[in-house]
């Protein structure tokens, strides 16, 4: 079944590592066939509870996107040991007015790339905390990773043949999650 999954990036940098995984986890074997679409999360204001009655339109925007979608697949870099600011504020906005969360039963996957041995590992571990409170069923084995070089994409922007098979397994495993909680 042909599954709709929003790409949410925690990176706003032009050249970001991040973007450069998801593009290339799109493009998985495995993912063939899917519809991906990247969040615009880098439009958002830093979130506002005044705001909440008529939310900023780049928010209904993600909401709209995220509510659409069957599972939701976070590609975020670590920043000082923790998911970066601009991704918080992004569930912080689909998360509000209470009770109209966006992000409520939809099951996620979790991925990240660094330069360090540990990659993104404490990050993506806070960004599951947030996401258990947000009620995203979320992919606990395999868990992934990657340490970024600069020989982990070809040219081309595709996974090079030594991380391919892992990384497709991984995507075969969110996507797996994502079926099964679709109706
Ligand atoms: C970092 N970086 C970083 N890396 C890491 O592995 N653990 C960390 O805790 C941090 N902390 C951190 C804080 C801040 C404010 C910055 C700007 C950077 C390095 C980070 O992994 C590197 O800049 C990546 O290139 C960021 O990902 P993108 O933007 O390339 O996707």
């Amino acid at each position: 079944m042909p599954l709709k999954i929003a790409v949410v990036v925690g990176s706003l940098r032009a050249g970001s590592f991040n973007r450069q995984l998801a593009g290339a986890l799109v493009r998985l074997p495995v993912a063939s066939g899917h519809a991906f679409t990247f969040a615009d999360i880098g439009a958002l204001p830093l979130y506002n509870q005044d705001d909440d009655a008529d939310q900023p339109q780049p928010a209904k925007a993600l909401k709209t996107l995220v509510s659409g979608s069957d599972g939701v697949l976070f590609v975020t870099p670590e920043y000082n040991r923790s998911m970066p600011g601009v991704l918080k504020n992004a569930l912080d906005h689909g998360s509000r007015p209470y009770g109209t969360s966006c992000w409520a039963g939809k099951p996620a996957g979790v991925i990240g790339t660094s330069q360090g041995k540990a990659a993104t590992a404490l990050a993506q571990q806070h960004l599951r905390n947030v996401l258990a409170y947000l009620d995203m069923p979320t992919l606990g084995q395999p868990e992934a990773f990657v340490q970024w070089s600069d020989g982990l994409l070809t040219g081309e922007g595709a996974v090079v043949e030594g991380s391919a098979k892992f990384l497709n397994g991984w995507m075969e495993a969110f996507l797996k999650l994502v079926e099964a909680h679709s109706g």
